[in-house]
């Protein structure tokens, strides 16, 4: 298969060797040479290789990608590459504000625009922190020229006194503590710090170790890549087969549209579940999809996923963190097990390694069953989403299998109709509403109260914010409440473990039927039907539409930033990848 491409048909030589335009290929070779690249490594034969750079110091869960950039030069330059580290604009989950999720267009539109407006032939995508993987598969998917992911890795499992202590799902717990008194604000922090040990990205199963294992099982990244931890001397091993294969990639015209095909994301959707992945997973994999021009929605997501069992026991669902993972045999070990159990849709979907899923993973048997659950003692069954949908939205999305059995006798108790309830509502617009006023004995919330958030979404918070998992009133946690039913137009962290309904599309502030709701009303959730309504009249709804609109619409704050305002004007709902419009009709534009 490793047909040498014609030097001549490489992307980069219309820049630095067109016979057509003699003086134009000066001027872009004399810059280049500049600092200290020769003509051999410009114009010969060999093809120029991107690494898309997401870390930085602004960006500490992707930071040591700076180290292993290194590596991956290496074996750029030893499979006969030339290299050029191209900067992506920083998305760094912890430290943006006001969300990180506001950025992820913003980083896949500035590496578009790089990837194609320079001499690149093929690019390594540096992934790692949450948004951080699905940008770079954007871009990669928009410009098509052809790539390879490469994972930071997660950090070394956190402990504290002995117990693991994992990222994220620490956070709950230290709240918890504080709260009860039990540690002071610098034992808050002392605890928090222990989930973080070392470089690399959240060593549990959220946003991030969901994102990275998607993009294996998507087949854009080598076999075994996703999971091996950050500091582990295989990351840098792995950066060096990483650099040697894009070389052969570019060589065999190997592009992101025959890897990340229709059967690739439904693979990535059966093994979503099997891991227990976030409920971000959803929107990335759908924008990505949009990009190439692949029919992927939320109706799919239940399809091809709901039934799937989860196999992986790592917190926020299970016990173990990340190293645990990769030593038991991370994702290919995972996909064995579907393989077994014949649960793996498309086997025979090819990867960038040129072989297909089921060869790559075909025998990968797990090695810490504990951590790695065989296919016939699974942690849980349905472990996907089911898609909701009704006069409150079009789309939202609810992890079943997370639902307690606490929860399921206080909600879905009626024995006529085990999977459906109904409850009086009370609405929040937005998270500093719900903090001003979830203690109010005034809004009489009980133990069937239906929580709402609404202003949350890609619009109303721009990026869309992670607090639809709302906590119940204090009253009601001294009674020994711990959650109440949540419903919303925002998104939910991927390291907390709630059943709450979802991503709602479209949000209030687009006009969704969310921003007709008012506190009181019923509302009826029917898990079996998938639907989600209130129970408000046709004519009423109408009134208050017109009501709504005469208002000037769904009150929003004002816009932060040129970019809040830019995306606010271009963003699509969750259910549609909160892509920007107009962007996903853009194809294939690396190779025009
Ligand atoms: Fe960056 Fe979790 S915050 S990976
Ligand atoms: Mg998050």
């Amino acid at each position: 298969m490793t047909k040498k491409k014609n030097p001549a048909d490489l992307r980069s030589r219309q820049w630095f060797n067109n016979p057509d335009d003699p003086e134009m290929t000066a001027l872009y070779l004399e810059r280049y040479l500049n600092y200290g690249l020769t003509l051999d490594e410009l114009k010969g034969s060999k093809p120029i290789i991107g690494i898309a750079q997401t870390g930085s110091d602004l960006s500490p869960c992707n930071r040591h990608h700076v180290e292993l950039a290194k590596r991956l030069r290496d074996g750029i330059i030893a499979a006969g590459g030339t290299v050029m580290e191209i900067p992506v604009h920083p998305i760094q989950e912890t430290g943006k504000r006001p969300t990180a999720s506001l950025d992820r267009n913003l980083a896949y539109l500035s590496l578009v625009e790089s990837l194609f407006g320079y001499p690149i032939d093929g690019v390594v995508l540096t992934i790692g922190c949450d948004k951080t993987t699905p940008a770079l598969l954007m871009a990669a998917a928009t410009v098509n020229i052809p790539a390879i992911a490469f994972s930071v890795g997660p950090m070394l499992n956190g402990f504290f006194r002995g117990q693991r202590t994992g990222s994220g799902t620490i956070v709950w717990k230290a709240r918890e503590l504080h709260a009860a008194g039990l540690i002071d604000d610098e034992g808050f922090a002392e605890l928090v710090a222990s989930s973080a040990p070392s470089v690399g990205y959240c060593n549990t199963m959220g946003t991030a170790t969901t994102m990275n294992s998607l993009a294996e099982a998507l087949g854009m990244q080598l076999p075994g890549s996703a999971a091996i931890p950050a500091p582990y001397r295989e990351r840098g091993q792995m950066a060096y087969e990483t650099g040697r294969r894009i070389v052969d990639m570019v060589h065999e015209d190997l592009k992101p549209s025959q890897v990340m095909t229709r059967e690739a994301f439904e693979n990535a959707i059966v093994v979503n579940s099997a891991i227990g992945g976030s409920t971000n997973a959803p929107i990335h994999l759908n924008a990505v999809a949009r990009h190439l021009g692949v029919p992927l929605d939320n109706d799919d997501w239940q399809k091809v996923g709901h039934e799937i069992p989860l196999l992986v026991n790592l917190q926020p669902a299970g016990e173990y963190l990340g190293e645990d993972y990769h030593r038991a045999g991370g994702v290919p070990a995972v996909v064995n097990e579907l393989l077994k159990a014949g649960l793996l849709p498309h086997p025979d979907a090819l990867t960038v390694n040129g072989k297909t899923m089921g060869e790559n993973c075909a025998g990968r048997e797990i090695v810490s069953p504990d951590v790695i659950k065989p296919i016939g003692e699974p942690m849980k069954t349905h472990a996907g989403f089911i898609n909701l949908k009704g006069n409150l939205f079009d789309s939202a999305i609810m992890k079943t299998s997370v639902i307690s059995e606490e929860f399921r006798q206080r909600y879905l108790s009626n024995p006529d109709d085990p999977e459906a309830f109904e409850g009086r509502a009370v609405v929040f617009d937005g998270p500093e509403d719900f903090h001003k006023r979830i203690d109010d004995p005034a809004l009489g919330i009980d133990e069937h109260c239906v929580l709402f958030m609404r202003g949350a979404g890609p619009i109303g918070y721009p990026g869309g914010a992670e607090v639809v998992n709302m906590r119940p009133p204090s009253y009601l946690i001294k009674k020994g409440i711990s959650s109440l039913a949540c419903i919303g137009d925002g998104r939910q962290s991927g390291t907390s473990g709630s059943p709450s309904i979802l991503n709602a599309s479209p949000e209030a502030a687009a006009g969704g039927g969310l921003a007709l709701l008012k506190t009181g009303d019923r509302v009826r959730i029917d898990l079996k039907k998938c639907t989600a309504d209130m129970l408000v009249s046709d004519d009423d709804l109408a009134a208050r539409r017109k009501e709504l609109e005469d208002r000037g619409g769904y009150p929003m704050p004002e816009s932060q930033s040129p970019w809040q305002q830019y995306f606010r004007e271009k963003v699509q709902p969750f259910s549609e990848g909160m892509t920007l419009k107009d962007a996903d009709t853009y194809r294939d534009i690396g190779n025009r």
